[in-house]
């Protein structure tokens, strides 16, 4: 049996002609290396019978002596042929240096940390959730009623778990208001960035994932008009002072009232455009008064305390701010998009 491989891997290397530095390579990988060929025979060597160790010996030294002949034959046939000429290993010295090329921010973080600026200065803190959720956190205690639609397949990613607790990607921010005020009593004054997933076709203009940031404050006698005007002061940091502002009635589970608010285009500055289908305003939130039935839920008196809560798609705000029109720009990392945001370290 050892005889044969000796045998066979002898012919094998008589015939070896290689082609290239890498041929000698796979070569010296092949046999030469602790767990190649050679050390292989030589372990095996070890299980034979004495008298087969006294014929074996010296042919398997014969054989491996024959391995690194040839290997240093072929080795130097091609280290010569690289040498030959100019010494191309220490290259030109007086050449300039290689530039490398600096990093760029991506947009979506670039708007989030600017977001996250403003309400900073206004005294919110960051929070931060679980992209897997629960259907607590992520429905029932925002007073989703076991029916509502939004809970369809149609728009959550269900996760089946083997234990029978089934969890979901969660589909907004607000998951993280649930879990910030289960931890603990108001005053909370909160911001919350952070990525949501929802089961839709990707295209231009929807994704299955896309990024939000939730705030929430919750304190004895908090107001929509405490709302308003912290939002008035958000626009104006973020687009500018001329921006216009107007809030439309509209329903949340987990706000009441509620409302959404559009600014002035910020591309057309509300001539009209294709970024606001010609009508002047674009929608950037959904806000409202934290629904009482959630305050309780989370163990918070609602006799005693109120809040009110907002969310944001970054995306939509960062389009408006940079004048994208498709949303797959943001996940193809396509470093000619990417590299004409800013550069600087912030
Ligand atoms: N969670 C809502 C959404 O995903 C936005 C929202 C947050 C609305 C907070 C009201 C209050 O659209």
């Amino acid at each position: 049996m050892l005889q044969d491989k000796i045998t066979q891997y002898t012919q094998e290397i008589e015939a070896f002609a290689p082609n290239s530095a890498h041929d000698v390579e796979a070569f010296r990988l092949k046999f030469l290396v602790s767990k190649g060929v050679v050390k292989s025979l030589f372990e095996e060597f070890k299980t034979v019978s004495s008298e087969e160790k006294r014929v074996l010996g010296k042919v398997l030294n014969e054989f491996k002596q024959l391995a690194e002949n040839k290997f240093k034959e072929a080795s130097e046939q091609f280290n010569n042929a690289a040498d030959s000429g100019q010494n191309k290993s220490e290259g030109d010295l007086t050449l300039p240096g290689e530039g490398f090329q600096v990093g760029s921010r991506h947009p979506l973080s670039l708007v989030r940390k600017e977001i996250v600026e403003i309400f900073k200065k206004l005294g919110f803190v960051v929070a931060e959730g679980n992209e897997i959720e629960d259907d607590w956190h992520n429905f029932s205690a925002l007073n989703f009623a076991p029916e509502h639609p939004a809970r369809d397949m149609q728009d959550t990613f269900f996760v089946k778990k083997q234990d029978g607790n089934d969890v979901v990607l969660r589909t907004h921010t607000s998951s993280v208001q649930v879990r910030l005020m289960e931890n603990g009593q108001p005053p909370f004054r909160a911001i919350m960035p952070g990525r949501v997933y929802r089961n839709e076709a990707i295209s231009a203009r929807a994704h299955c994932f896309f990024h939000q940031v939730e705030g929430l404050y919750v304190d004895e006698e908090v107001s929509f008009a405490d709302l308003k005007q912290t939002l008035y002061h958000f626009v104006k940091e973020l687009y500018g002072e001329d921006t216009k502002v107007r809030f439309r009635p509209s329903y949340f589970p987990f706000t009441e009232p509620s409302a959404e608010m559009d600014i002035s285009c910020s591309i057309c500055k509300g001539a009209g455009c294709q970024m606001c289908k010609q009508s002047g305003w674009v929608e950037i939130l959904g806000c409202g008064m934290v629904d009482p039935n959630v305050l309780e839920n989370c163990g918070i008196d609602s006799k005693k305390y109120s809040g009110y809560a907002f969310g944001m798609g970054i995306e939509r705000i960062t389009n408006l701010k940079y004048e994208i029109r498709d949303l797959r720009l943001f996940s193809e990392n396509d470093v000619r998009f990417l590299s004409q945001f800013e550069t600087e370290i912030i």
